[in-house]
């Protein structure tokens, strides 16, 4: 059901495709821990990125030659031809001729869609501006099953929720599992309207706040993301909100024991440093996580 398919939101995306790909990741995590396996080999991934990344490009490079295959790296756009005034629409085409799979980021929102009515092999959206971030979500739902639990869950999407492309996707993703949502994020900071339609429409329970202290003692996740400067079309309306939420330890007092905190990072100011020490924290542990669920997005894709 996966086999050069592409992976450009999580509305598409069926609970059971979600549990193979997170039962898959599961197997691979020896490989993604430096076990060596060539079942990649041969196959080659090529990376656009047109957008800041560590974590997405790095996991994705990680992921393929750890399993055995290779990359190419269009590198920053001054160095490509697209200096040259190249379409991304010809860029795609161009490089689905020489790769078994693309990897994309875009500041534009559809860029990845865009990519994959033009691409003769898969794209996956690596982020897509304020839209997705489809494997992110993947990521992110691995962690919560290994470090929490996904049935029953209570979770707080705490932050940029506007702009924000991880708890997009991530709160579509949601809906599947029947989690209890509640959205933390200043006014002008909201939930598109049309996420919001679509989750009541899928009979999720969903509550908003602003107020992180009244919603921190009654979950079981708090996924705390950055505000998105970079996507604010005016710097005034951006520093009003920049510091809306900083969790310290003492937010934490009265925690429910098992209570776990995520973030895609990179974080700014809204995770304090002190926090690390805490029991709770798992936002690095996440971060390599990112690895075994893209070998096994990648596998699926490419081997079926
Ligand atoms: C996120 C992104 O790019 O959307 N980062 C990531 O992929 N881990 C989150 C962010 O930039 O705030």
């Amino acid at each position: 059901m996966f086999k050069k398919r592409h992976v450009l939101t999580m509305r598409e995306f069926s609970r059971e495709e979600i549990d193979s790909v997170l039962d898959l990741a599961e197997k691979l995590e020896p490989n993604a821990r430096g076990e060596h396996s060539n079942i990649l080999s041969g196959k080659i991934l090529a990376l656009l990125f047109f957008e800041p990344s560590t974590r997405t490009r790095m996991s994705f490079e990680t992921a393929m030659k750890r399993l055995g295959g290779a990359t190419i790296d269009l590198g920053a756009a001054e160095g490509s031809s697209i200096s040259k005034g190249e379409s991304l629409a010809d860029t795609v085409r161009v490089i689905g001729n020489y790769a078994d799979a693309i990897v994309i980021r875009h500041p534009k929102e559809g860029a990845a869609r865009l990519a994959s009515e033009l691409s003769p092999v898969p794209v996956l959206n690596a982020g897509d501006g304020a839209g997705h971030h489809p494997t992110q979500t993947l990521l992110d739902l691995y962690t919560i099953k290994k470090e929490s639990h996904l049935d029953a869950l209570s979770i707080a999407l705490v932050g940029d929720l506007k702009y924000g492309r991880t708890v997009h996707s991530l709160a579509y993703a949601l809906s599947l599992y029947e989690a209890d949502i509640t959205l933390v994020s200043p006014p002008s900071l909201r939930m598109p309207e049309q996420i919001r339609a679509d989750l009541s429409s899928r009979g999720t329970k969903v509550r908003e706040a602003c107020d992180l202290a009244t919603v921190v003692n009654n979950v079981d996740v708090l996924y705390m993301t950055r505000i998105q400067g970079e996507r604010f079309p005016d710097p005034v309306e951006y520093s009003k909100v920049a510091r809306s939420y900083s969790l310290t330890p003492e937010f934490l007092a009265g925690a429910r024991e098992k209570l776990i905190i995520m973030h895609p990072l990179p974080r700014v100011d809204e995770i304090a440093p002190s926090v690390d020490a805490t029991p709770f924290a798992r936002y690095f542990q996440q971060s390599f996580y990112g690895v075994p669920i893209r070998m096994a997005l990648l596998k699926m894709l490419l081997e079926g």
